[in-house]
């Protein structure tokens, strides 16, 4: 349970949020790239931390991302004319470069010095992993871009889906720390095998244990925190363990347990208080889904499952075309596709979940923990001013891990993780 100021602390990014604020000390993944691919393609409207921008890839191939309105009379620019090197604004033909730079002015006199003045706000961008990073917060305080822990290097495989989600980030983020729903929620797809660790067909993910109610035991880092969930296996139950540990990396990522075809990660990215994007990712591994057999696997298909806008056919108001008569036949949800169940779970809790009135039990530690670490990091910034994850000496991204495998229980989990990211360095 949180106090109603703790909630807002952990959740509320708008304005002048603490929150917020820490997030815009991070480079922000604000879209796809390939919701800008175009030159001189469709402006696109970004929308992040509470505030819109447009983006637009230019005739020379750059990618600018500047304040939506036009700083004129505030039109918006996402209707403008992407042409010859710049975007100009159709109320009165003020055009900007990348830069933000005011190149023509048609509307003024021929010579006018105001053309020279003008500058819009614009962004720095950086495209790596298949999203555009932008760095939102303020000039003086921007650091150089890191490769994030899903792409460490720019030719890493990666399948990206993503959806519109209208809930807060911080109830979406409890999910992907949240090992034990995975055997309830999951369950018709995350199916029990006498597989050696977790794996993964077209149709299915297996993991070796019918254990649903896993242990919990939670590290704090310097990046944000790890956990491991501890099930019985199938094999050895005496003498083993069923390991899954998840990394969460402040303030967007988590790095989800890797089965034997690809990693898995998890971004989410508040648009405001109260909607946020999601992405699900596979990457690296030996067999890296397409994307578009990624976005098929988990049936999240932008012009099937989602509209343009990656907003899914499912709303409360059909009940998220739940099929009630498949779990008359034993599926449990009655909802296709992993990525689905978990939208179903976190809207139907409320745009920004009340939690001063849950109830926590022992697999709910690594949401305490959450909880606690993003709470506190909140205040700091209110206080001190310090990003968690921001500041010196920032933490590596691309040496941090997930794991999962069937392990002896003398191993400590903690000194697993620990040796394999020394060997990573
Ligand atoms: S409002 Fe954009 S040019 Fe006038
Ligand atoms: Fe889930």
């Amino acid at each position: 349970m949180l106090t109603p100021e703790e909630n807002d602390l952990l959740c509320r990014v708008e304005n002048d949020a603490p929150m917020g604020q820490l997030m815009r000390r991070h480079w922000v993944p604000v879209c796809l790239i390939e919701e800008v691919e175009e030159p001189d393609g469709t402006p696109l409207l970004v929308e992040a931390l509470g505030r819109r921008y447009v983006a637009f890839r230019d005739s020379n191939g750059d990618l600018g991302l500047l304040d939506e309105l036009c700083p004129h009379r505030r039109a918006s620019l996402i209707y403008g004319r992407n042409e010859e090197a710049g975007l100009r604004c159709l109320y009165h033909g003020w055009k900007f470069d990348v830069k933000g730079r005011c190149v023509a002015m048609s509307s003024e006199p021929e010579g006018s010095p105001l053309q020279g003045k003008v500058r819009h706000r614009s962004y720095d961008t950086v495209e790596w992993g298949g999203f555009v990073w932008a760095w939102l917060g303020e000039a003086d305080e921007k650091y150089p871009f890191q490769p994030p822990a899903f792409a460490p290097t720019e030719d890493t495989p990666i399948a990206i889906l993503k959806v519109r989600i209208p809930a807060n980030w911080a109830q979406i983020t409890e999910g992907q720390i949240d090992s034990a729903h995975s055997s309830s929620l999951h369950s018709s797809d995350m199916v029990p095998a006498r597989v050696k660790g977790a794996a993964a067909d077209d149709k299915s993910w297996y993991r070796p244990s019918t254990d649903r109610s896993p242990r919990m035991q939670t590290q704090t880092t310097d990046y944000g925190f790890h956990y491991a969930a501890i099930r019985t296996p199938m094999k050895n139950a005496a003498t083993h363990n069923y390991l899954r540990i998840t990394e969460y990396i402040a303030p967007f990522t988590s790095l989800i347990p890797p089965n034997s075809s690809y990693n898995v990660a998890t971004v989410i990215v508040p648009i405001d208080d109260e909607t946020s994007h999601f992405h699900f990712i596979a990457w690296g591994g030996q067999d890296c889904p397409s994307t578009e057999d990624w976005r098929k696997f988990n049936h999240v298909q932008k012009g099937i499952h989602l509209d343009d806008r990656w907003v899914s056919r499912r709303q409360p108001e059909n009940r998220f075309l739940q099929d009630r008569q498949a779990m008359k036949l034993g599926n449990f949800t009655g909802v296709k596709g992993i990525p689905n169940q978990d939208i179903v779970m976190w809207v139907s809790m409320g745009p920004i979940v009340d939690r001063t009135n849950d109830i926590l039990g022992a697999s709910d530690l690594a949401i305490v923990e959450f909880r606690r670490l993003m709470v506190d990091a909140a205040r700091r910034m209110a206080e001190d001013g310090s990003a968690l994850g921001a500041t010196e000496p920032r933490p590596r991204h691309a040496a941090i891990a997930s794991r999962e495998g069937v392990f002896s229980k003398d191993l400590d989990w903690r000194t697993l993780s620990d040796a394999a990211t020394k060997a990573a360095e």
